[in-house]
């Protein structure tokens, strides 16, 4: 008998922290809200003065707590309001990557989006794609070893 968790891929809800930046990013969430456009539940958005805010063990905690990926969302290039934040964390995610793959993670579980500011179709695009991605990446080695879950295609356990 198999001791494998099976998890349908239909049924797997994706655990994603998004840290969003309080300029660009958040008034494109605003827009999105005030056109009723639909992005999928699935992000907790934390909403940061600016994205240099976020480091490394910050995104390492997250996943140590259960999140199966971390969406980045900033101002575009030139327009962050700290100067260098968003460079800064352009940087921080080439070393998290690494890290992530290092650690057996995969480096797709982090994503930045250089969001322009009210912009919410752009917005809600990029986090249901981001959800779809972690959707099918399953879900995150530190809560399940890969040898301990079995991803089950929908159709296929129908009959
Ligand atoms: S103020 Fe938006 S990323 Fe810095």
């Amino acid at each position: 008998m198999s001791n494998k968790f099976k998890i349908c891929k239909d049924d797997f809800e994706p655990r994603i922290v998004g840290f969003v930046c309080n300029w660009g990013a958040y008034s494109s969430l605003e827009m999105a809200g005030v056109n009723k456009l639909k992005y999928a539940p699935d992000v907790k958005l934390i909403r940061l003065m600016c994205l240099g805010r976020v480091h490394t063990g910050l995104v390492l905690k997250a996943f140590e707590m259960g999140a199966d990926g971390i969406l980045l969302l900033g101002c575009p290039p030139g327009s962050c309001h700290y100067e260098f934040g968003v460079d800064r964390t352009k940087e921080s995610v080439a070393q998290m990557k690494k890290m992530l793959n290092l650690l057996g993670l995969g480096s797709k579980r982090v994503h930045l989006v250089e969001v322009p500011p009210d912009d919410g179709e752009f917005v809600a695009r990029r986090i249901n794609a981001f959800v779809k991605r972690t959707k099918d990446l399953g879900p995150s080695p530190v809560k399940y070893a890969p040898s301990q879950i079995e991803m089950v295609d929908p159709s296929a356990s129908l009959f």
